[in-house]
């Protein structure tokens, strides 16, 4: 199960210590600025999970909180920083489950729907009524943040999940071109390893594996099949032909990739394309932070172009925060919480540092790279096509119960030479048919 994959005590002391520590600080300096200023008569504390952790995310996170300390508000960060989020949500469930939640959390996709239909949420109409989110958002924006038809989460972005970045200088010395089909990422593959370089740079997590799986899914397969075997869970489209070459096509990948990359996060897979250890990388946009961080410009230094095969399907992560139902006197500062996501200056420093999209369609996108433009206008353009995808990997399709036995399947595929496509094609429809032993309430 994905939650049993962070186990608590040893996980939680490697990874969580150093992001708490500075935190800790954090909020000892921000409560000493609040004790030397006047306060607001409204001023309150947000306590937030999240697990943005690496070094550019941690500068997104900085834009909510100066947005919110210029409320008068104090920030305490539960920062958890496990990459994926999976340990943040075990250990949110225990905040909850305990009667002590935080004041928000990062969650989003099917999860909030989850946290929804448990009461465990504070409605956001009132916020999202006074401040017209109806007409700020597109409608499969607001529609994610809603739960029978009320607000009760605030979106901070969209990140574009089926995304492939080259490294401009090993593809010219490679002599190789952009790959816009997968027969042409193999020759590209090819020719970046004739010169030496290791063709693609592999994230080996799970949900890392997940993530590359369901691009070349969409890339081989298309649209309907994506659909079908990944929203329908259709037992057909989980043993088809096209499975099989997805499946094939993934494996192949392998052979591109360097033999370390197990365990492997997103931020060391990115770093070896930034300094030309590796040609191309498979990664949402996040990796822009770290392209960002090392002083290289996407779409200039690091080229951007949608995953093979993928060039008119955008499939997407929308980042939210929900809120918690808490004490009244912790309200006004929550409500300000939320009213500061989806406020449009804000919108746009996050953005900026976070590597995705605004949520909102009428922040102007002058500041932003090429990489950026390009997202808005597949977004945009996959919005009238119906080329929309929520991403499996990413907790936009389904619930982490159905997605965990999936991905344990493609990661063993990934690490296990003997496995054959068929065989794993099999175990697929087998994890994606599983039920939890208990429904979740
Ligand atoms: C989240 C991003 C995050 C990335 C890497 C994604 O699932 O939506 O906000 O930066 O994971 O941790």
């Amino acid at each position: 199960m994905l939650l049993e994959k962070w186990g608590p005590s040893p996980f939680f002391e490697q990874h969580c210590r150093h992001a708490v520590a500075p935190a800790r600080l954090a909020v000892v300096v921000l409560a000493l600025l609040h004790a030397a200023l006047p306060c607001p008569a409204r001023a309150g504390e947000v306590e937030v999970l999240h697990f943005w952790a690496s070094g550019g995310e941690a500068q997104a996170v900085a834009q909510l909180k100066a947005t919110l300390r210029a409320n008068g508000h104090t920030w305490k960060d539960f920062a958890i920083a496990d990459g994926g989020g999976g340990l943040a949500v075990l250990m949110l469930d225990s905040r909850v489950r305990s009667g002590n939640p935080p004041t928000a959390a990062q969650i989003k996709g099917v999860a909030i729907q989850e946290w929804a239909r448990k009461g465990k949420l504070s409605g956001l109409d009132d916020v999202a009524g006074a401040e017209r989110w109806d007409a700020l958002l597109p409608r499969l924006i607001s529609d994610t943040m809603k739960y029978r038809g009320h607000y009760v989460a605030a979106p901070l972005n969209v990140h574009r999940v089926n995304w492939l970045w080259i490294n401009a200088d090993v593809l010219r010395r490679a002599g190789a071109k952009v790959p816009a089909t997968w027969d042409e990422f193999f020759a590209a593959a090819e020719a970046i390893r004739r010169i030496g370089v290791t063709p693609v740079a592999y994230g080996g997590q799970s949900w890392l594996d997940l993530g590359t799986f369901e691009s070349v899914a969409i890339g081989v397969g298309g649209v309907d099949f994506y659909k079908k075997a990944f929203l329908e869970l259709d037992p057909a489209a989980l043993a088809s032909p096209a499975m099989e070459k997805t499946l094939e096509t993934f494996k192949r990948l392998k052979s591109y990739t360097d033999q370390r990359n197990m365990g492997r996060d997103w931020v060391a897979a990115t770093a070896m394309l930034n300094r030309g250890a590796a040609g191309m990388l498979i990664m949402g946009d996040w990796a822009k932070t770290e392209m960002l961080a090392a002083g290289k410009r996407p779409g200039v230094d690091i080229l951007c172009a949608p995953t093979p095969g993928s060039r008119d399907v955008f499939s997407f992560d929308i980042d939210s925060i929900v809120l918690f139902d808490v004490s009244a006197e912790k309200k006004p500062a929550q409500r300000d919480l939320a009213r500061a996501v989806m406020g449009r200056d804000f919108q746009q420093a996050f953005n900026l540092a976070k590597g995705s999209i605004p949520a909102r369609l009428d922040v102007p996108l002058d500041r932003f790279d090429a990489c950026a433009r390009r997202a808005r206008q597949d977004f945009q353009h996959s919005a009238k096509r119906g080329t929309l995808l929520p991403s499996l990997a990413h907790g936009m399709a389904q619930p982490s119960h159905t997605v965990a036995p999936m991905w344990d399947v493609v990661q063993q595929f990934w690490h296990q030479d003997r496995m054959t496509a068929r065989e794993a094609m099999a175990r697929l429809a087998g994890a994606a048919g599983q039920r939890p032993a208990t429904a979740p309430k």
